[in-house]
């Protein structure tokens, strides 16, 4: 079988830890089953301006460009944080993004049932929520020129421009269209078409291409109504997909409502290597401390396995270890609240290998 070439950017604050910790679940994985791979590793963001002055250089993008896949732990800390705009790690995520042209986010939010009680709702209000935000990832108002602050004293004005061409909305929407088929065959595509031209376009296009999928039930939904939604009845969603910011803003209200940000693993792919990073931040008040939760970078390790290495088994093979350390209790700092035991990031690493089964 072929050699998986990865590059891996454990970039800052826990970034490093909960990488470390999924690259030992995949060396394990390598010693026992016949996958190869071969890493090379590369500051990025934070890291990266320290050591050349801009969060990503050309030679990284290159090196992304020519591997398979990019495992990324987070980016940011305070540190960076006074830099301008085009200096800050942040900006080199996005610069990687788009360079990459991964165009489609794939962020699910899995309600694990043993993590049931962390959940900000009530037990019975979550209990078997399964949903996977689609977000659009390399356009829209993040993207959109003109963008800028003009003018002086009170008619300093900044802009930002939040734009889609059809093609841009045709490709992420297709994306979400065949997850669905893999899956419940719901497909909520969410906007503000009541509001912006843009977003009306958005509804269209989406529309259109439903013909496509005669197997796939599409709906609408405003963003605000959206939001509402999923902390009523978050058992209601399967598909959702949504353009950049709407889609940063309620995968992060999804992840939170499952018990733990530290959980949530994400996907981003497009016509090359796909790119793949745990939702949570940086976390620099924990960092070096060893109690970071390796989970959400070790569940992205599986995606990554599953879309760029085309190993479903593997996959399959890590989300269960994972499920199963949780079933048994297991629980790093984030998940165990103020009462319980919790393990550090090594030794949920450990559990996590030791609970890995190959057919
Ligand atoms: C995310 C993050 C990023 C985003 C930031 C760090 C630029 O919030 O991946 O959701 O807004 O896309
Ligand atoms: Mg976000």
């Amino acid at each position: 079988m072929k050699t998986l070439n990865l590059l891996v950017l454990p970039g800052d604050g826990i970034g490093p830890e909960v990488t470390a910790g999924a690259l030992k679940v995949l060396e394990a994985v390598c010693e026992r089953t016949d996958l190869h791979v071969e890493i090379q590793k590369a500051e990025f963001g934070g890291a990266s301006i320290d050591a050349h002055g801009v969060p990503m250089t050309d030679d990284l993008l290159k090196l992304a460009k020519d591997s398979h896949a990019i495992l990324l732990g987070a980016v940011g800390g305070p540190q960076w944080d006074a830099q301008p705009t085009h200096l800050r790690p942040e900006k080199g995520l996005l610069q990687l993004r788009k360079g990459l042209g991964v165009y489609a986010n794939l962020r699910p939010s899995t309600f694990f049932d043993a993590l049931l009680d962390s959940s900000p709702l009530k037990p019975e209000v979550c209990r078997g929520a399964d949903m996977l935000i689609v977000r659009e990832l390399v356009g829209g108002i993040y993207f959109g020129e003109p963008r800028g602050v003009e003018g002086s004293g009170d008619d300093r004005e900044g802009f930002n421009t939040m734009r889609y061409s059809v093609a841009e909305i045709k490709r992420v929407a297709k994306v979400a269209f065949e997850a669905a088929q893999g899956r419940d065959k719901r497909l909520l595509s969410v906007d503000k078409e009541n509001v912006l031209e843009v977003q009306r376009l958005w509804r269209s296009v989406v529309d259109e291409l439903s013909s496509d999928y005669p197997d796939v039930e599409v709906e609408h939904m405003y963003v605000d109504n959206c939001a509402m939604q999923l902390v009523r009845r978050p058992t209601e969603f399967d598909v959702i997909v949504t353009g950049n910011m709407f889609g940063d803003i309620i995968s992060d209200a999804a992840a939170a409502l499952t018990g733990s940000l530290g959980m949530l693993p994400s996907a981003s792919i497009g016509d090359g290597p796909g790119l793949f990073e745990p939702v949570h931040g940086s976390a620099p008040d924990i960092a070096g401390q060893g109690i970071s939760n390796p989970l959400a970078t070790i569940l992205s390790l599986a995606m990554l396995l599953r879309h760029s290495g085309q190993r479903d088994d593997l996959a399959d093979a890590i989300e269960k270890a994972v499920e199963e350390v949780l079933a048994r209790g297991l629980r790093t700092a984030d998940l165990a609240g103020s009462t319980g035991d919790s393990v550090s990031n090594e030794a949920m690493t450990k559990a996590v290998i030791d609970s890995l089964k190959f057919d």
